[in-house]
């Protein structure tokens, strides 16, 4: 039995408030304790999206009753909100930009205003870029100009880890996290994920190519961070004509990674850093006292979405053999989940900005 200290997931969609159908902070902590997650940072693009203090206090009352795990709400940047996003800061995880899809109210058409935002968040909270290929270098450009720090989202391609690389050696406050399902799947897997639907394989960033993939694990001493983008869809909505892009990532990541491990990919002390020292740091977290996580590294079994706490009742990792299970999580002193089993009430969760 091998001892982890209680891990942190920087980007966590839970749909609420807007889409429970999908996710809530109930079914969505439980999925994060499940997966040795003990702190979830969860993302703005709900409906509504969290822009302001009041829509940060629908999160955080939905949240305050329901997380099983601990937890902290980004605050989305729209067109509009730099004040109040900057005068909300301490109650949020951070910042998240999105600067090239398209979000309903969180739309940055133009770079006049993501400078508002980087002009007013304060230095010491995160922001949190999704940016891909070209935009990523602006998001990188906007961080040497404002000399303030950046964390880039899910970097999935061998341009942008590069360009991530040269921006830290010119001492550019830059850093960055890779997805679980970036690291382990190519286009190449596309055919198996789809099961003849051809929608389940959709998700920003698309999956990239073999070189794509091969240059992220021979830069992974670049990469701050692993992040799941857990970003849950029903299986109904994924196979329908218009599919929602995004995965679910909260039960696979450790259990992925730890297979990684075994199969000397990378070491204990990398996922050590990347999942919880580094977080830590960048997103300016409390400690957990009395909190770890005990796995299995022997433990070999077969990923099943029937066994998941997801509401969202698939995965792509669907019938992947792993080696390395997550058997008990303790958070605060409680034992929150063991053998298989939710064993914290909704609302033991707190906010770690709280
Ligand atoms: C995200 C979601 O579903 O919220 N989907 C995804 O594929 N990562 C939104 C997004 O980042 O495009
Ligand atoms: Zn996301």
């Amino acid at each position: 039995m091998l001892k982890l200290p209680g891990l942190i997931d920087p980007h966590v969609h839970l749909r609420e408030p807007g889409a429970t159908h999908k996710e809530d902070f109930d079914s969505g902590t439980s999925a994060a304790l499940a997966g040795g997650f003990t702190i979830v940072l969860t993302m703005p693009n709900t409906k509504p999206p969290i822009f302001d203090s009041e829509t940060l206090d629908l999160a955080l009352t939905a949240a305050s009753k329901k997380a099983r795990c601990d937890y902290a709400q980004f605050v989305g940047a729209g067109p509009n909100n730099a004040d109040k996003a900057a005068s909300i800061a301490d109650k949020a995880a951070g910042l998240k930009m999105y600067l090239d899809s398209t979000f309903g109210e969180l739309r940055l058409d133009d770079m006049s205003l993501w400078q508002a935002h980087f002009e007013k968040y304060p230095k010491n909270y995160p922001i949190v870029a999704h940016s891909e290929s070209r935009s990523m270098a602006a998001a990188i450009l906007f961080a040497a100009i404002y000399d303030r720090p950046v964390h880039i989202a899910h970097i999935s391609l061998k341009e942008e880890v590069l360009v991530i690389k040269a921006a830290k050696e010119h001492g550019i406050k830059v850093t960055c996290e890779v997805c679980p399902h970036h690291l382990f799947l190519t286009k190449d897997d596309i055919p198996d994920i789809s099961h003849g639907n051809a929608g389940r394989d959709e998700v920003r960033p698309r999956l990239a190519t073999k070189e794509d993939v091969d240059a992220l694990w021979t830069n992974l001493n670049v990469i701050d961070c692993f992040a799941t983008d857990h970003a849950p869809h029903t299986i109904e909505e994924k196979d329908s004509d218009n599919p929602p892009p995004g995965f679910p990532g909260l039960e696979t990541a450790l259990p992925l990674l730890l297979n990684a491990v075994s199969e000397s990919r990378l070491t204990i002390s990398d996922l050590i850093e990347k999942m919880y020292t580094n977080p830590k740091k960048i997103f300016n977290l409390p400690d957990q006292p009395e909190t770890w996580v005990e796995v299995d590294e022997n433990s070999v079994y077969e990923i099943k979405a029937v066994d998941q706490f997801t509401r969202c009742n698939w995965t792509p990792f669907e019938g992947w053999k792993v080696k390395g299970k997550v058997c008990k999580v303790v958070l605060r002193g409680v034992t929150a989940f063991e053998d298989g089993k939710i064993l914290v009430e909704k609302g033991f969760g707190r906010n770690v900005r709280g």
